[in-house]
This record gives structure tokens, sequence and C-alpha cells, in this order.
């Protein structure tokens, strides 16, 4: 080939690339600033922190520096009953979400109202904060901001969590980073798709469900059910526990890899777990020498598991 087509070639495909990149970077195709975050949207980055994967928090990906969820049923200030909300609690130094430290980001109207009358602005990562998602009108229009719970009703993280006991906190931040690390997603996604997809999966999430969820977690090839609504289906923890740990204790031909390894050492009373006991017995039970088989331990209160049920049954 003579070196004038080659490096006419070699331009043109300059060009090409030059172009394309131009299109990427400058031309995007949407503004999520002006798409205004739903309530979902909300929830999701409040619950997941500023991070839902990798990060130099939790390098190791442990699931440290994440916010709690918190389910209130009173108000932690006088102990009166309330309808039960949603409090996502950040203890002190717990890196906030973006939608806090970047509140553009949120949208058009639920920026402003996140700022002007849920005092977001107020909230310091150092001293901790509690957010709440609200709902209010801007310009006519139903939408959903976050409150900065601290400022506006003072509740700080301390009285919120000795309000509450371990039963009403999840640990769906923390979930999140199971869910990436354990690769779920490799054959789960959380993404049902606009065909048929919606009549068993359930709803595609919506436009401004993303705003504050960094990175999302939608998965790419679905080799297993979709999950992104998998708490509706499925709503019962003793199922989820037992799946983890073996699938195949309730769906026989399953190909889904056992995670028992996240119940850790020991389990929710303080005792050592036998792995090795747990398998030979189970291994009875196949060979039909057993009627049923061995008991999947009750995870500890801050193991992996936990906060993968936790997680998983949040997934609504
Ligand atoms: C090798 C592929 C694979 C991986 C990796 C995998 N799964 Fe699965 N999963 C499946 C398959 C196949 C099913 C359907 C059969 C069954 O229920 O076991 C399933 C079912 C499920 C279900 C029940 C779904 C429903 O519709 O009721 C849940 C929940 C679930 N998986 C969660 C997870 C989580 C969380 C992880 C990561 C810790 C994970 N899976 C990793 C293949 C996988």
């Amino acid at each position: 080939m003579a070196f004038r087509e080659y490096k006419i070639g070699a331009r043109l495909f300059g060009v090409a690339l030059g172009g394309s990149m131009m299109i990427t970077l400058y031309m995007p195709s949407l503004n999520i600033v002006e798409v205004g975050s739903t309530e979902m949207g909300l929830r999701k980055g409040l619950q997941y922190g500023r991070i839902g994967g990798f990060s130099i928090e939790d390098p190791f990906m442990k699931g440290e520096g994440k916010p709690l969820t918190v389910i209130l049923k009173q108000d932690p200030r006088t102990g009166e009953q309330i309808e039960p909300v949603y409090a996502y609690v950040y203890k002190s130094g717990i890196p906030f979400t973006s939608a806090i430290r970047h509140p553009r980001i949120m949208g058009k109207g639920v920026e402003d109202m996140s700022l002007e009358t849920g005092r977001i602005g107020e909230a310091s990562q150092d001293a901790g904060a509690v957010f709440v998602v609200s709902e209010g009108r801007w310009q006519g229009k139903k939408i959903h901001y976050i409150e900065n719970a601290t400022a506006t009703r003072d509740w700080t993280p301390d009285v919120i969590m000795s309000s509450v006991t371990d039963a009403d906190v999840r640990y769906i931040g923390a979930g999140k980073i199971m869910f990436v690390k354990e690769g779920c997603w490799w054959c789960h996604t959380l993404l049902p798709e606009e065909t048929q997809d919606w009549q068993v999966f359930g709803a595609p999430p919506r436009l401004g469900d993303f705003n504050s969820e960094s990175p999302t977690a939608l998965g790419s090839d679905r080799k297993a059910p979709d999950l992104l609504h998998v708490g509706s289906r499925n709503s019962s923890r003793e199922w989820m526990l037992m799946h983890f740990f073996n699938p195949r204790l309730v769906q026989p031909h399953s190909i889904m890899p056992r995670f028992d390894y996240l119940w850790g050492s020991v389990d929710a009373q303080g005792n050592s777990i036998d792995y090795a006991k747990w398998r030979a017995e189970y291994n009875e039970y196949t060979a039909g020498e057993r009627v049923y088989p061995p008991d999947v331990p009750e995870p500890a209160a801050n193991s992996q598991a936990r906060y993968l049920v936790d997680f998983v049954l949040n997934l609504k």
C-alpha cells in the first residue's frame, strides 16, 4: 500500500474517532439536571450513600462507610406513634450521597425544595445527619424532596439509633456493596425491559430513578430472573437466607452459586459455624439418608449475609 493512502486512511480514522468522541462528550442526549428526581431516585441515593461500589472509604468492599436505613414507627423525640417513615441515618463522618453534595443533580424543583424547605445545605458530614424524603408542591406540581431532619425536627443520628432496636435497622447501603462485590449482576439484572418483561418482573424504572445513585448496577446479560422488584414477589427472609446459603435447598436444579461464606465464622448466637458438618449432613440429605436438610444458621447482625438480605428484600 502506498504511503499516501495510508495517510489518508489514518486521517479518516482520526476524524471518525474524534467525531464520535465529540458526540459522546459534548453532545449528551440527556441533561440529568432537567430530569426531576423521583421519590425512588431520592431514596436510592440516600440509602446507598456516596458510592455503591468500590470506593476509597471501603477499598475491600466490606460495606463500610455506608448510611443505615431505619424504619421509624414512633417519633424518636416524643415517643409518639407515627406513620412509619424511612430515616436515612448518616453517623458522623459517613460520606453524604451525591444529591446532598451536589443538589443540582436532583433536578429543577427537587433541588430548590430540598434546599429551601428541606434545609439540606445545613447538614454537616462531620457532625452526622438524618434525612427523610418528604412530599411537597413546586409550581403547582406534586414532587418529593429531601428533608434534613436533623435541622427541621432535631433528629440526630444518636437520638434515632437509641430509639430503635436492630429489627428496625436495614443495612441496605452495605448490602448493595455485597451485590456488586459478589457479582450477582453477572447473572441478574436490575432492569426489567420495556417488553413483555413487565408482566413477569414488574415495571421498568423511570428516568428520574437514577439521579443520585452512583454507580448503577443494572447488570448486562441476564441468565437469571430480574431482581428490581424481587422483594414484592417474595418477601420471605427465611426463604432468602436458605437460598443464599445453598440455592439447591429451595430450587433443586438452580445454577446459582452458594453464598454461605457471607455468614462468616459465627452465627447470631455467637456459636462458630461448622461448615464441614453442615456439608456432611447436606450430602446425607441429597443421598436420601436424611429426611430434612440441616438448618441454615441465623446470620450475625453484622454479617455480610445480613447486609445482602436487607438489600434484596428492599428491592420492591
Ligand atoms: C451463576 C448465575 C447466578 C449468580 C452469580 C447469582 N444468581 Fe441468583 N439466581 C440464579 C438463577 C438461575 C436463579 C433462578 C433459580 C433459583 O431460584 O435459584 C436465581 C434466583 C435468585 C433469586 C430469586 C429470584 C426470584 O425471582 O424469586 C434471588 C433473590 C437471587 N437469585 C439473588 C442473587 C444474589 C443476591 C446474588 C449475588 C449474591 C445472586 N443471586 C447470584 C443465578 C445466579
